[in-house]
């Protein structure tokens, strides 16, 4: 019915719309310019945001389809972005114009606070704790010590505790204990990532950016034996680069 070389053109046909259809995806990619395929997924590597056919799907999570650094993205910036936006614009509702003092858990909550707080349109101010609770690696060692303070009262104030993620709930715990202490007007806790699956201590927070299963990540502050805090995306540790 049909010449014998009429597959082969069919087939050149189909070749070449799919890699029409493969390059515009390039050129939108940031990276895309300097990109190099990492394999070993050890930071200092160049840049590679690559974008595979094929979606992947983990748990109850939409998992990104992108690598950076050649880790895997579970959040990409631009959710990061969007969801904060999101968060501030109920936070600001909820605030319905009052003051409003956000504290920061250091050091993982530092790029969350700064741009939750510029997504919240009332008048807020800044402070800061931090706690040890962790290690070096990712193994809790179960008791949360306060190594920074408070630098103001909170007395009659209304605060925000910001914290970039919510695992056992010994710090937050902790945290909200001491701070109802000083008897602010309200206490919310906004966090950026919960781990339900993990928790220990009976402990919710008010805004919640995204809800995962029980993942060790890193990036947009959230650290590895205090590395990998600067990725601008959440990325998932590789199982065989943790302890
Ligand atoms: P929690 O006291 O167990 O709720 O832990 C809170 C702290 O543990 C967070 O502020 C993080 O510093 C750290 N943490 C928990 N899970 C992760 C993770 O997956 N990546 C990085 N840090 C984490």
């Amino acid at each position: 019915m049909f010449p014998p070389w009429f597959g082969f053109v069919v087939s050149c046909a189909a070749f070449g719309f799919l890699q029409w259809n493969r390059f515009p995806l390039s050129l939108l990619s940031p990276q895309s310019s300097n990109s190099s395929t990492s394999e070993s997924g050890k930071p200092g590597n160049e840049p590679d945001l690559h974008i595979p056919d094929s979606p992947d799907s983990r748990d109850t999570v939409c998992m990104a389809t992108m690598t950076y650094q050649g880790l895997e993205v579970l959040f990409s910036r631009q959710q990061i972005a969007e969801r904060v936006t999101e968060m501030g614009a109920q936070i600001t509702n909820d605030l319905s114009g009052e003051k409003l003092v956000m504290i920061g858990v250091l050091k993982g909550a530092a790029p969350f606070l700064a741009d939750l707080s510029r997504a919240i349109q009332v008048d807020a101010t800044f402070d800061f704790v931090a706690t040890t609770s962790y290690g070096k690696g990712q193994r809790s060692s179960g008791a949360v010590k306060l190594i920074k303070d408070l630098d103001h009262s909170i007395e009659g104030k209304n605060v925000l505790v910001v914290e970039d993620i919510l695992d056992t709930g010994l710090t937050l715990s902790y945290l909200r204990k001491l701070f109802l202490q000083q008897h602010p007007k309200s206490l919310r806790i906004a966090t950026l990532l919960d781990k339900p699956s993990r928790r220990i201590e009976k402990i919710e927070a008010d805004y919640v950016g995204f809800s995962i299963p029980n993942l060790f990540v890193i990036g947009y502050g959230m650290d590895y034996a205090e590395r990998y805090r600067n990725l601008p995306d959440i990325c998932v540790m590789p199982p065989g680069d943790q302890e």
